[in-house]
């Protein structure tokens, strides 16, 4: 039987804190048959040393040329540099999120290699793929991490209270998009105490939201929605009609939060200037959607933009922010996915199963999938 040599690179992004795989992760993948190598130091920023690492049974190798060496597979976290992917042994396999219009230089290097490369970002989101959602899993993080950060930079409380001194009302909360992210964000909010409010372009967002305890905003436009239940990309009437309506709501919140996004595209803008204007003193926006353009017209992301007095956030890769827990939900996808792709102790992905054709980029030196193929020579 092959031995199923499974190496686990450090991150080599700035800022990136996350890592692969965990050691409880790590007991999992022995378990199904992996060798788990990592190489040394690739958890230290999310607080799993090269020890806890051994314990759980990995070797840790001390530097990337040793942990590739042999390698069946590779996980990572960030798509590999175009310097990283060169450095792949050829025919191995990669897992990580990998763009194909935004990581096009990578993708050709990998073909060239005849690197097998799946993408987390193209998980099919069915059912039986639910273990392995690593974007829903790193959303989940953000959302939380967007309301702590509203609540902390607010001056002010969000739950009401009650006290001697005199009652202090509640904070109002604006989430705008309810997605992953959206919907915890209005979680931790809602546990915070603070009065929130929602609104999405999906129809099914209302229920969800509603189920948390928060109220829907019904702006009565029409539903944008695309095949899979993702929101479609939208007209700029239609954002500008929706800008117009939701103007009233900002103004009279203390917090607002974004997380509106449509996959592939640039994030569509949500909040402009003008109504940050309209915000009263010492309220703040803080835009998730950042990294993708913006939901906010000022927004820099991984900044803060005063304007006047109210601030507005950028907030840059936040699952990194929580690196911790982001990467034992990030190991336990990568196990599950991993999981796919071995029978009986070998490893031997089906390609007639669509989480692995669904998510696979590259292979034998091609893009099998004509419309990524598409998107990656800039044609989609
Ligand atoms: N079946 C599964 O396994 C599975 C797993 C995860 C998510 N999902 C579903 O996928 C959908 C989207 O999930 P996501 O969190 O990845 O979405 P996303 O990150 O692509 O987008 C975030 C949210 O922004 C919203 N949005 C887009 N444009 C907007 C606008 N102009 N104004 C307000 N909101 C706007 C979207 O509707 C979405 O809810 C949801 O229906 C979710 O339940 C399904």
């Amino acid at each position: 039987m092959e031995t199923m040599k499974l190496a686990v690179v450090a991150e080599t992004i700035p800022g990136e804190n996350r890592v692969a795989t965990v050691p409880d992760a790590v007991q999992r993948l022995i378990g199904a048959g992996w060798d788990v190598h990592i190489q040394s130091g690739s958890g230290v920023h999310a607080q799993f040393t090269d020890s806890m690492y051994e314990q759980a049974g990995a070797t840790v190798s001390p530097d990337v040329e040793s942990v590739l060496q042999g390698a069946v597979m590779v996980a990572r976290v960030r798509p590999p540099s175009v310097s990283e992917a060169a450095m792949l042994p050829e025919g191995t396999s990669v897992v990580s999120f990998l763009q194909p219009a935004a990581d096009r230089e990578t993708i050709k290097v990998l073909m060239s290699r005849k690197v097998t490369a799946y993408s987390l970002d193209l998980l099919p989101r069915i059912s039986r793929a639910q273990s392995m959602d690593a974007l829903s899993s790193q959303a989940t993080v953000a959302g939380y991490r967007a309301a702590l950060a509203a609540a902390t930079m607010l001056g002010k409380f969000f739950p009401m209270f009650m006290t001697a001194a005199g009652t202090v009302p509640p904070a109002k909360v604006l989430v705008m998009g309810a997605g992953v992210a959206g919907l915890q964000a209005i979680a931790t909010a809602k546990r915070l105490g603070a009065q929130v409010r929602a609104y999405d372009v999906r129809a099914a967002a209302k229920e969800e939201v509603e189920s948390l305890g928060a109220t829907f905003i019904n702006l009565g436009l029409e539903t944008q929605e695309a095949a899979g239940g993702y929101a479609r990309e939208q007209s700029e009437e239609f954002l500008a009609r929706q800008r117009e309506l939701i103007g009233k709501e900002i103004a009279v919140s203390d917090a607002v939060i974004t997380t509106a996004a449509i996959p592939g595209r640039r994030a569509p803008l949500l909040v402009t200037k003008e109504m940050v204007e309209g915000m009263e003193p010492g309220a703040v926006v803080v835009d998730m959607a950042a990294d993708s353009g913006g939901n906010c017209e000022v927004t820099e992301a991984g900044s803060d933009v005063l304007v006047g007095r109210v601030t507005v956030r950028g907030l840059s890769n936040p699952p990194s922010s929580m690196p911790t827990h982001a990467s034992f939900l990030y190991a336990r996808n990568i196990a599950s996915f991993l999981g796919l792709l071995v029978k009986d102790g070998e490893f031997s992905p089906d390609f007639d199963d669509e989480i692995v054709s669904g998510t696979c980029v590259t292979r034998n030196g091609r893009i099998p999938n004509d419309a990524l193929s598409a998107a990656v020579n800039g044609e989609g």
